[in-house]
């Protein structure tokens, strides 16, 4: 048995188990929640109307408003208070490729003199279920939960939520749902790898030589085309939340982290690939001892 052929064999398990990781990272509360695609920050939504306050308007958040008391106006306007928990809304609404998860910063929602934006914490109050093709829409959630609070008679339009990032969102739900459906493809061919790379360990042959090399490289293409549609998503959804969302306290953030664990994923699974490769039997026989 030669024990450099083990390394194919850790390597595609290891990108297996970064791949897996990508996959459910954030599916259960509180299980690496750092790791999302994006995550939507609405602790301030709102917050730009409190200053466009006045009396008699039939628009019902301006009349909302106008009830909240000068002390919680000023708190919110230091950024103290935070604008959404008072509508039941959520800080921020963090997508994953399965679900999507809410919660609060703590101990503020905004970086002051004492608070560091190192210091604010994400707490998770819930997860939504998983779903597959998972395709996250921020107004049917926000709105859901409106709803909820008893706040059914204030539309998120009342709120001046753009459309435009519905429609930015909207054009993004068929990459979405294909990111999801490349991961599972990817996770299956690396499992595959790993399979045969194992084999390939006893059984030394050019025509399995030649499928473990055929199926490395369709496993890499899998998670590197999944990891650049995901991270399409991640720029591009971030990008038009900020664009239009900017106006009304809404701000997005492209989940680096979950970034990073994909790449990582998809550069293993290419040195897995190149290990495979040079460990394979040249032409014209085995070669009991690879050279390197
Ligand atoms: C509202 O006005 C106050 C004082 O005029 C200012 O300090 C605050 O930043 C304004 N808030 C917003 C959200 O524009
Ligand atoms: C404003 O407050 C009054 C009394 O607290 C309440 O009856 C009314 O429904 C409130 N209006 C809104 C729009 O919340
Ligand atoms: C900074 O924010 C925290 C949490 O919201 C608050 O407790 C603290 O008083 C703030 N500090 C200043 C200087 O505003
Ligand atoms: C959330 O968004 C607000 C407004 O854009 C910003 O001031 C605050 O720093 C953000 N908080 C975090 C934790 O990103
Ligand atoms: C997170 O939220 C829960 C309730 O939703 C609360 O009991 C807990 O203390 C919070 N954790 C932190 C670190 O603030
Ligand atoms: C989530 O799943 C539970 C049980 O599986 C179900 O009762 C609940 O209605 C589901 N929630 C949503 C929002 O679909
Ligand atoms: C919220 O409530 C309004 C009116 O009560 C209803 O028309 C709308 O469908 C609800 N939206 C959601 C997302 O549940
Ligand atoms: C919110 O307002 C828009 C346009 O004003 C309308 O099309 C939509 O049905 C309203 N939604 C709810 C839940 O009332």
């Amino acid at each position: 048995m030669r024990f450099l052929a083990l390394v194919p064999v850790l390597l595609s398990a290891a990108a297996l188990v970064l791949t897996l990781l990508c996959l459910f990272a954030g599916s259960k509360q509180g299980f690496m929640e750092d790791y999302a695609i994006v995550t939507l920050n609405t602790s301030r939504i709102g917050a730009s109307l409190l200053n466009t306050t006045s009396s008699g308007s039939s628009n019902p958040i301006i009349s909302y408003i106008d009830n909240v008391t000068n002390s919680i106006e000023s708190e919110i306007n230091d950024g103290l208070a935070s604008f959404a928990r008072d509508l039941g809304l959520h800080d921020f609404y963090s997508a994953h490729l399965l679900d999507f998860c809410e919660g609060y910063y703590t101990p503020g929602p905004v970086p002051n003199s004492t608070l560091s934006r190192s210091q604010i914490h994400r707490n998770v109050t819930s997860c939504s279920n998983r779903t597959a093709m998972y395709t996250f829409n921020p107004r049917e959630t926000l709105q859901k939960e409106l709803n909820a609070s008893g706040h059914s008679n204030i539309n998120l339009t009342d709120l001046d939520w753009p459309s435009d990032v519905d429609k930015g969102l909207h054009a993004l739900i068929i990459a979405q749902k294909a990111t999801f459906v490349l991961y599972c493809i990817a996770a299956a061919l690396i499992g595959f790898a790993m399979l045969l790379a194992l084999i390939s360990i006893f059984m030394e042959g050019r025509l399995s030589a030649f499928i473990n090399v055929l199926v490395d490289w369709f496993a890499f293409l899998a998670i590197g085309l999944a990891s650049a549609i995901a991270t399409a998503v991640a720029v591009k959804a971030s990008d038009v939340i900020n664009k239009y969302g900017d106006k009304i306290g809404v701000h997005a953030n492209k989940g680096t982290k979950f970034l990073v664990l994909t790449w990582v994923a998809t550069a293993v699974m290419l040195v897995a690939r190149r290990r495979n490769k040079r460990s394979a039997p040249r032409k014209g026989g085995y070669i009991d001892e690879p050279r390197y």
